[in-house]
């Protein structure tokens, strides 16, 4: 697998890493724990270097999985966790908000840091803007925890541009990490140029749409309103997936060219737009981690890419990416 460089002065990474979010739940099922771990591991064997976890998949299951399936390949691979969303700790129960006040960063660290088994955590990200604390003073507990040892690098996630910038001047980052594909394509407004300029890598996040770019969702899917997110997600009700669609029928067809998938072109797109952009599809299956990989095998062309930007100015998308209240958690 090739390998990109997260920013100016980050580390090397493969070109697509793994999501390994919904491995604990969160897209309807909730897999089998040993399957996920040797999943994992295959990755690895296929040469991704890139995993994503945060403290609040599970809770802390997340931690749990990806700490005990990458304890062996410990000096090959990078994992990525964040911290930000307030846990109850004795119930491992989201409490429904954010915190990221420094003292809090500064204890729940070590809870990542033992759930990782590791002594440091490769990359760090917050994982949303908390309004209630200067950014200056998240950027400033992340510094002191590099200057101990227990982090190597700090990320934002779904942060706006000017945040990013006030971070940055206090603690350099190494990558932000927001929701970007073909049918979510704020970043390009001001982060993507912002991340060029400081020199930070990005990495997309639901790079597949959550599954809408992949082609397998119709709008007679049925998502579980008890455990499946897409449920509370407007651009997943049925009039949304049927307008939406012209979006799969974009990637299908180029990807019916190249004898790709349509799934593959999403992610190939996201390659080609930067080459600091990595991209972090999820899965839980093997033979679609084997699709995801292929995806840095495709090359786009300028004709293609082209082409791809007439079509896709044309549509728009419908439905938020985000119930009101979700959105408005994020900073942007
Ligand atoms: N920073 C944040 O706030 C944030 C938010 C969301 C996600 N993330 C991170 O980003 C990662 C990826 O995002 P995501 O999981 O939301 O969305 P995604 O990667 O865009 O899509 C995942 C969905 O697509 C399906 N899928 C994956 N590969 C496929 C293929 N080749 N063909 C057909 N279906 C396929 C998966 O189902 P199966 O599992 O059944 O294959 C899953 O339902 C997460 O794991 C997480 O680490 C971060």
């Amino acid at each position: 697998m090739d390998k990109r460089k997260l920013g100016t002065n980050g580390p090397e990474v493969s070109a697509i890493g793994l999501g390994c979010m919904s491995m604990t739940g969160g897209y309807s099922d909730k897999p089998d724990r040993r399957e996920m771990i040797s999943l994992i591991r295959t990755a690895v064997d296929r040469g991704v270097t890139f995993f994503d976890t945060a403290e609040i998949y599970g809770p802390y299951a997340n931690e749990e999985l990806v700490g005990e399936a990458l304890a062996p390949y410990q000096d090959q691979v990078l994992i990525a966790t964040k911290f930000g969303w307030d846990i109850d700790p004795v119930e491992r129960k989201p409490r429904g908000r954010v915190t990221s006040r420094p003292e809090v960063i500064k204890h729940v660290v070590d809870g990542s840091l033992q759930r990782l088994g590791v002594d440091t955590i490769d990359l760090y990200y917050q994982h949303r803007v908390d309004p209630d604390v200067p950014i200056e003073d998240v950027a400033g507990a992340v510094k002191d925890l590099i200057e101990a040892g227990k982090v190597k690098h700090f990320g934002m996630s779904e942060a706006a541009a000017g945040t990013i910038r006030r971070a940055h001047a206090v603690q350099s980052l190494t990558a932000v990490q927001n929701e970007y594909s073909l049918w979510w394509r704020r970043p390009e407004e001001e982060v993507l140029a912002a991340c060029e300029e400081l020199g930070i890598g990005f990495v997309p996040y639901s790079p597949l749409g959550k599954g809408f770019l992949t082609g397998t969702i119709t709008a007679s899917t049925n998502f579980d309103a008890s455990n499946d997110i897409r449920s509370t997600i407007p651009r997943f009700s049925p009039e949304a997936l049927l307008h939406n669609q012209a979006v799969v029928d974009l990637l299908a067809s180029i990807a019916q060219r190249k004898g790709a998938t349509p799934g593959q072109i999403a992610l190939a797109w996201l390659l080609a737009q930067k080459p600091w952009i990595v991209p972090i599809p999820g899965t839980r299956k093997l033979h679609r981690l084997e699709e995801n990989i292929g995806a840095a095998g495709v090359d786009l062309s300028r004709d293609e890419l082209a082409e791809i930007e007439a079509a896709a100015s044309k549509i728009q998308v419908q439905g938020g990416r985000y119930n009101e209240a979700a959105e408005r958690m994020t900073n942007l």
